[in-house]
């Protein structure tokens, strides 16, 4: 039966505000708590109190159904709870993670595999999605820059609102819906050294011009409710942070949706030394603006008692508490609280969904290097060894945060390869070595490389060494993985490297031993099959990178978007004490092992005739540049075009490059194509010392680029 109540901010208002009026202190409360079922608390009875809100984790759609009876049938008011759950990239059908979908630089795929995440996690009763997350990652060491779109703001914003307007533009045949939440507000991924919720502290300038951009382009995109991150930012912790919560968040980009904490982050102010104890902890958050405790130790226990006595007015509560019932309005909950548990096996693991998600595994992948062609394989390689700890895996495929995902529903590489190798071929396997122990079986290497045409090597991380509270100081192949690259490398044979990670890996050992590398990351419930679709050549690999991947851990933080300093690397330096001085290391390179924006294709692209058509532009303008894009190869391919800017003279230091601009285009061998980028001068705005945005008159150079390293260049100015 359609809702009987039209959807309207009116109607929401009217009902909500009705609503309001009738609870109680401790049920006000109750809608700003959230708990999973490990809470020590009788959650039954809280539910028939009105004391909470919502819940978080509860995976059983059979129990989410029995919770919600309690809460609409056996409370006072019949409030509804909100359940939560982390949809990172896929309910039960696992996509490739984050990171990887990023490489594909296909925001309409990303915001189709949020739909398709979305419609099983709402059928299974989640009506509370915590993602994206949109954390600017440079620091690989970081096991959730998994989770994140990689290093550059423009990219991440643009994968921000795809994943927003897939994640809430999705409603089912009874018009439910589910919220999207996007975190970790704000700056999570500038954690001290790579090291997961470590301290934050950077300048307004960088913070604001470099971290924000996504969270906002996610506001900006209507998502509904945003979570704070653990961490402390400038020596204010996020989770109580007025500057983040009121002046940026609600003052300046006018979001009005529902804040929420991370996992236990406002009790955590104790042990940031920032709160003697939880109620010191409940008052600052709530001060500060954040809606719903996650885990609601502070606010559950605490909340009512301030009020009572005075340090914080009860409005401030109402304030929070008809943010969150108008949430549950705009969802649907009030006049639909329930999943039909008749409906789920029905909207699980589709085969549409499936062919999304293999669809989704290959336009993430990124080929590193293919010497002489070697991909993909042809039908001279008859025998084929698959030797490595990746290539019997299930449950890494899938990555981290895919807890619904069911390992024995993901195929191995080598069931797979088995599977797609054409008749008459032979496929050998050693695995070689596990993926981070001690042991080493060079005889059954030897032995399979030996019997080989061609060797395909899978190597990398297992799903548990990546994601939260899983960072790693050391970037290289777990384990004895680097002497199973050696062994084969010293059989002779051509090695095929199969790279399973979540994260820039520091493998410069691996990239010189291997002449064909592909970049699979962890690819989701279909990856096997995606891989053997690009190794046989049925898929040519487009992906490119949004995250440096450094040579080794001493460079990071490595990107692209760095400043030039007084002593460029490539400049003659300074010369003192008779030697030339340049921003460089005695023992490393300063360029990484593979730049943002790089990936290679089956096929090869020429740009040329870059064409500036505005070469002066004013602030109001709009620049226009070209460049003709020839496909020289034989295969079709997708190419991701690049737009770079330099601001070479500024108020303040300028990056050396920033990515303005990007198209994926799609060519038959031998087709040219002119891709023409239309720029406004508005994006040209940068912060002046004052912090003041504004688009200086100067000189810029622009690139149309295949990455950030290379390309054609070009001049303007803003006049
Ligand atoms: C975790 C994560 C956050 C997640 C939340 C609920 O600690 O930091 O990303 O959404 O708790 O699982």
């Amino acid at each position: 039966m359609k809702p009987t109540i039209v959807n309207s901010a009116q109607k929401k208002t009217e009902f909500c505000s009705a609503l309001l009026q009738r609870m109680t202190l401790d049920e006000k409360v109750g809608q700003m708590v959230q708990s999973d079922l490990t809470w020590k608390q009788d959650l039954q009875q809280l539910l028939r109190e009105g004391r909470i809100g919502s819940l978080l984790s509860v995976r059983d759609p059979l129990l989410i159904n029995k919770y919600q009876h309690i809460a609409v049938d056996e409370s006072r008011l019949g409030i509804p709870v909100l359940v939560g759950n982390d949809i990172i990239h896929g309910y039960r059908s696992i996509f490739p993670i984050p990171l990887a979908l990023a490489s594909s630089w296909d925001t309409q795929l990303i915001e189709t595999v949020a739909r398709a995440s979305i419609a099983e996690a709402l059928a299974a009763g989640t009506t509370w999605n915590f993602a994206p997350m949109v954390d600017i990652s440079r620091d690989p060491r970081w096991g959730r820059i998994a989770e994140s779109a990689g290093e550059d703001p423009y990219l991440n914003s643009q994968m921000a609102r795809a994943w927003v307007e897939g994640y809430e533009g999705f409603s089912d045949a009874d018009g439910r819906r589910v919220a999207a939440c996007v975190k970790h507000y704000a700056a999570y991924g500038g954690a001290e050294a790579g090291k997961d919720y470590n301290t934050v502290d950077m300048s307004e300038r960088r913070l604001r011009e470099e971290y924000l951009p996504p969270y906002h382009a996610a506001v900006q995109a209507g998502v509904k409710t945003l979570m704070t991150s653990f961490n402390d930012l400038n020596g204010l912790p996020a989770t109580a942070n007025p500057f983040l919560l009121k002046q940026i968040l609600r003052q300046e980009w006018g979001f009005d949706g529902v804040i929420i904490s991370d996992y236990d982050s406002i009790g955590e102010l104790i042990q940031h030394g920032f709160a003697r104890d939880h109620k010191e902890a409940a008052l600052r958050s709530v001060l500060a603006g954040v809606d719903i405790d996650m885990m609601g130790n502070a606010y559950h226990f605490h909340l009512a008692e301030l009020v009572r006595e005075g340090s914080v007015p009860e409005s401030i509560l109402d304030e929070s508490v008809m943010r969150i019932l108008g949430l549950k309005f705009e969802l649907g909950l009030f006049e639909h609280p329930y999943l039909k548990e008749e409906a789920i096996s029905g909207a699980l693991m589709q085969p549409a969904t499936l062919s999304l998600a293999e669809k989704a595994a290959t336009e993430s992948m990124v080929l590193l290097k293919n010497e002489a062609q070697l991909l993909p394989l042809t039908a001279s390689a008859k025998k084929i060894a698959l030797i490595g700890p990746l290539a019997e895996e299930r449950a890494s495929l899938m990555g981290c945060w895919s807890f619904n995902g069911r390992p024995a529903e993901v195929e191995t590489l080598q069931e797979a390869l088995q599977r797609n190798l054409p008749t008459g071929s032979q496929l050998i396997t050693a695995p070689g070595c596990t993926i981070d122990g001690n042991d080493l079986d060079l005889a059954a290497v030897t032995s399979a490389a030996n019997q080989a045409d061609v060797i395909v090597l899978a190597i990398g991380e297992r799903e548990t060494m990546s994601g939260e509270a899983h960072s790693r100081a050391h970037l290289n192949l777990p384990g004895r993985q680097l002497e199973l690259v050696r062994a084969v490398a010293a059989s002779g044979k051509p090695v095929v490297g199969i790279l399973f990670c979540g994260r820039p890996l520091a493998v410069p050992e691996l990239v010189e031993s291997v002449p064909a590398l592909l970049l699979a990351w962890h690819g989701g419930t279909r990856a096997a099959q995606g891989v053997c679709e690009v190794l046989l050549g049925k898929v040519n690999p487009a992906g490119k990178l949004t995250a440096t991947f450094p040579r080794s851990e001493g460079q990071i933080p490595v990107y692209y978007a760095h400043k030039r300093t007084g002593r460029p690397v490539e400049s003659v330096g300074t010369i003192q004490f008779n030697e030339a001085h340049r921003s460089a290391y005695l023992d490393e390179k300063n360029e990484p092992l593979f730049p943002f924006g790089y990936g290679l294709s089956y096929t090869q692209f020429a740009y040329s005739d870059l064409q500036v058509e505005t070469p002066r532009i004013t602030a109001g303008g709009m620049l226009k540049v070209s460049a003709q894009i020839e496909n020289t190869g034989s295969l079709t391919s997708r190419e991701i075009v690049q737009l770079y800017i330099r601001d070479c003279v500024g108020v303040v230091t300028r990056p050396v490059k920033e990515l303005k601009g990007f198209q994926k285009i799609e060519l038959k061998p031998g087709e040219k194509r002119r891709v023409v980028f239309e720029l406004p001068a508005s994006s040209l705005a940068f912060l002046d010392a004052e912090l003041h945005s504004i688009i200086e008159p100067g000189e810029f150079e622009v690139w149309i680029a295949p990455n950030s390293r290379d390309g054609l260049k070009g001049e303007f100015s803003v006049i």
